[in-house]
């Protein structure tokens, strides 16, 4: 599918040379007139307010775009059908129906009218008006993610910001909205007072894990970064000479476009750099910039990597929006331009100059169509175009969502077919490589077949995310997940690789979080459970068991302190299974094992803290703030949930834990002798129990931020035995079943793994801790599907 077409290159020379071939044909679209008689226009009619035309495109559903002009128009169809032009209820009450921006939030339209935002819902026609913003606001941005229902996807959808462009930054309101622009609230940027200039635009480059606030200050402009490490420093000063346009190409590879009538630069790092877009004509470079071309730009229309600009004088120029290229080049001469016409990639490679025509009879307006193959225009021998040097490069992984967690790498393959007698260089790009300390290397083999030499792609990318490896300067916050696109190019590209799709295709994601296929699962086990030492009844269990916790062992509350009524727990047997088991006299912690899709992984030596999740504390630790040698106040959870407020009580997890041992953790060290919370690690802490028989049921989390990207937490349980004369088991038999508890634990260790991806794994369940998984955000969620440790085969 990615085979550039050279099929008709003898035919289109032909053509070309004769010269009198135009660029595009026009054709016009006129269609269900009577379906629209009738129909009247109903509300305020809607008009962009700079008396120039835009053509927002959906950047995820191919047949949805906005029109913007003297009227405005949303096609679901491409314009395949003639239009009524858009209007707003009366009943929404905007005074005068002018739109200053508008941005498509998923299913739904934004649109920026009277210095309010409206939010027009298209699957269902309705319309809102957005609430929390207090100030009137001219623009909104936003990206959207088209690669999966993944939520970290979802959320680069919902994300939006609202602002006055132009105002003064230090004092002016922006807004942020997670809901698709339903609802606002006040976006606090840190250094927002201290910032100088009028306010250009807000942005969130999800490439980057950064908002990006661009600052006017006499004819020059710069971002300034929200989040550390770049929060440190700007990006480098460009001119700013008229109110320019700013165009976030799709494909999140952080590559934006500004542009007004007389100026037309591009960024391909997120605004870290900001350069002219130069014309050209064969290799040599007529003008540095649009300004010197001095040409007036009309419309301008981008996809991934390609760019085109429309200008007044009716001239046509295109560019690639590659990695080194930042150039144009001009097209023929046609008659195309006029004043209501906006330019529109349709596919990679198509382009089409669309022009609304108001028809004298009905109130629903026409399309004109002229549409371009830029790969048979490239063709043309007076535009002096080197072909392309490489003949197909595909990737098995274009537009695909992938996820990485620490310590861990992807393998991806892809094919390179170069020419004969070339000997392109393919190249990937990491459009995050700082904050995920991303590395890829290709590796490269070619070999004979059909008389053409392919070339295999290896590439191999890792997560090098260490502690103290990584140079912190450079590093964003390790609590936080990024995600990064990985761009698969070849180096040098000419122009003529138009139908390169990779270029324009293959962009991938990286989730450096479990979720999909490389989602965590972990497991708390221990070699003993109880109902096979007899203890309890695993029958009895299944039957709708519950037990009483008395009052003096627990507090609701979680705080220590005795309730005021006895607890009835129903155990939940499809989630817990049979419980671990532990003597109350024994200093005890459990295994803790990481699984991935019913396979096992490894045993977890980092730290994870317990909390007994009806409120019982009738356990503690057997280390000591103190004795566990901490530099400074440990964490507990009473200090934990303070913290959390609101947010509930089993907030502990890698993005909140600090650890005692870290010598940057500054908390002085006041209360030596508390008891210390975390288990696993460098330290030897262990549970102890009271003198109480009982079962108690754990919450675990995985706290050490180093582990994983994932929030790794399960609930399991354990039954603790042996604290009063009840079942006194004689020696001789003390010593039989520990023999067979032995025999069985190794017998469990080499089966069970096995026995989870058959059938009979089922029967296991009993052994098994239970493995239910609160999973967050962005770890996949499993649950349910992970019960008993069987389920998942
Ligand atoms: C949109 O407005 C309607 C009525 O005006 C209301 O019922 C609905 O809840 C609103 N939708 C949202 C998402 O706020
Ligand atoms: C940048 O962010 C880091 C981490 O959030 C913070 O410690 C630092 O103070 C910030 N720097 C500035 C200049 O705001
Ligand atoms: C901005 O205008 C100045 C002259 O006023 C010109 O030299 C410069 O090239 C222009 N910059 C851009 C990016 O158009
Ligand atoms: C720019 O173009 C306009 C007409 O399009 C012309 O009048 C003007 O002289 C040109 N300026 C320069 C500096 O070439
Ligand atoms: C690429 O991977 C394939 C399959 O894993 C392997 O056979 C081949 O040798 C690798 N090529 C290179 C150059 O590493
Ligand atoms: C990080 O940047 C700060 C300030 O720019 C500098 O003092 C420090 O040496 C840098 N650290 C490293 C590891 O380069
Ligand atoms: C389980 O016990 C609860 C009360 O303890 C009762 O309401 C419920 O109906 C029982 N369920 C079954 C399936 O026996
Ligand atoms: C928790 O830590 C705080 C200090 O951060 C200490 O005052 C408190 O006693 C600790 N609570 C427990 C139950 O150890």
């Amino acid at each position: 599918m990615l085979v550039l077409m050279l099929v008709t290159v003898t035919i289109l020379r032909l053509c070309l040379l004769s010269r009198a071939q135009p660029l595009c044909r026009s054709r016009m679209v006129r269609t269900g007139k009577v379906f629209h008689d009738g129909q009247k226009i109903q509300g305020d009619q809607l008009y962009f307010s700079f008396g120039t035309t835009r053509l927002i495109k959906h950047p995820c559903k191919k047949n949805i775009a906005l029109y913007l002009g003297r009227q405005i128009f949303l096609t679901r169809d491409n314009f395949e059908s003639s239009l009524l032009p858009c209007s707003i209820p009366t009943s929404m009450q905007v005074g005068i129906p002018e739109v200053t921006s508008a941005h498509f939030a998923g299913s739904v339209l934004l649109l920026v009218v009277n210095r309010k935002v409206y939010v027009y819902d298209y699957e269902a026609n309705s319309w809102n008006a957005s609430t929390g913003i207090e100030h009137p606001v001219s623009h909104i941005s936003g990206d959207n993610c088209c690669y999966s229902e993944n939520s970290f996807c979802m959320d680069i959808s919902n994300s939006v910001f609202a602002y006055l462009h132009g105002a003064q930054i230090s004092q002016t309101n922006i807004y942020f909205s997670n809901t698709r622009g339903y609802r606002f609230q006040k976006f606090a940027h840190e250094r927002q007072a201290e910032l100088v200039g009028s306010l250009g635009g807000v942005f969130y480059f999800h490439s980057l894990s950064q908002v990006g606030l661009l600052l006017i200050d006499q004819r020059k402009a710069m971002f300034s970064y929200s989040d550390h490490p770049l929060n440190r420093s700007f990006g480098l000063p460009f001119d700013y000479n008229g109110t320019l346009d700013i165009l976030i190409a799709p494909g999140q590879k952080g590559i934006l476009i500004f542009w007004f009538e007389k100026s037309l630069l591009v960024s391909r790092n997120a605004g870290q750099l900001v350069d002219p877009v130069r014309v050209r004509e064969g290799q040599h470079i007529l003008y540095p910039s649009i300004f010197d071309a001095n040409i007036t730009i009309h419309s301008i229309a981008a996809n991934e990597n390609e760019l085109a600009v429309l200008t007044r004088e009716s001239n046509l120029y295109y560019g690639s929006l590659g990695i080194l290229s930042s150039s144009l080049i001009k097209f023929a001469d046609q008659d195309i331009w006029s004043e209501e016409a906006v330019l529109v990639f349709t596919d990679v490679g198509l382009l089409e100059i669309l022009t609304p025509l108001p028809d004298s009879t009905f109130p629903a307006f026409d399309f004109q169509k002229c549409p371009m193959n830029i790969q048979e225009i490239l063709m043309d021998p007076q535009l002096h175009i080197d072909v392309c040097k490489v003949k197909l490069l595909q990737g098995e992984f274009a537009n695909k969502m992938y996820t990485i967690d620490m310590n861990s790498k992807l393998e991806l393959t892809a094919l390179m077919i170069p020419r004969p007698g070339t000997s392109p260089v393919p190249l990937v790009m990491v459009s995050n490589p700082h904050s995920l300390g991303l590395q890829a290397v290709i590796y490269e083999d070619g070999y004979t077949y059909d008389g053409n030499t392919k070339h295999r792609l290896n590439i191999s990318l890792r997560q090098q995310h260490h502690w103290g490896r990584a140079d912190p300067n450079f590093t964003s916050s390790i609590k936080r997940s990024t995600i990064s696109t990985i761009t698969l190019d070849i180096a040098n590209k000419e122009i003529s690789c138009v139908d390169l799709k990779p270029l324009g295709g293959t962009h991938d994601f990286l989730v450096p979080h479990g979720s999909g296929s490389f989602s965590p699962i972990f497991v708390a086990h221990s070699e003993i459970s109880a109902c096979y030492n007899g203890i309890l009844d695993p029958v009895a269990l299944q039957d709708n068991y519950s037990y009483v916790i008395e009052r003096e062992a627990y507090d609701p509350n979680f705080r220590g302190q005795e309730a005021s009524e006895d607890l009835k727990v129903h155990y939940q047997y499809e989630k817990l299974g049979c419980p671990l088991l532990a003597y109350y006299d024994t200093p005890w912690k459990p295994v803790v094992e990481l699984w991935r899709e019913g396979t096992f992984q490894e045993v977890v030596e980092a730290e994870y803290v317990l909390l007994e999740v009806n409120g019982l504390f009738t356990y503690t630790y057997s280390l000591t703030a103190d004795t566990a040698l901490c530099n400074s106040q440990p964490q507990n959870w009473t200090s934990i949930a303070e913290m959390a407020g609101d947010q509930g009580l089993f907030a502990w997890d890698r993005e909140t834990y600090v650890s005692c041992h870290d010598p940057d953790n500054e908390a002085p060290l006041t209360w030596p002798k508390v008891p210390y919370q975390i288990l696993g690690g460098p330290t030897d802490n262990k549970v102890i129990f009271d003198q109480r028989n009982g079962i108690y049921i754990f919450f675990i989390s995985i706290v050490d931020p180093y582990y994983s990207y994932c929030h790794l937490e399960a609930t399991f349980s354990v039954y603790v035995y042996g604290a009063f004369p009840l079942s006194i088991i004689p020696a001789e038999l003390t010593i039989v079943l520990l023999t067979v508890a032995t025999l069985l634990s190794v017998w469990l260790a080499y089966m069970i793994p096995k026995q989870l991806h058959t059938e009979q794994g089922l029967r296991l369940k009993d052994f098994w801790v239970h493995l239910y998984r609160r999973c967050r955000k962005f770890c996949a969620c499993f649950q349910g599907r992970w019960r008993g440790g069987a389920e998942t085969s």
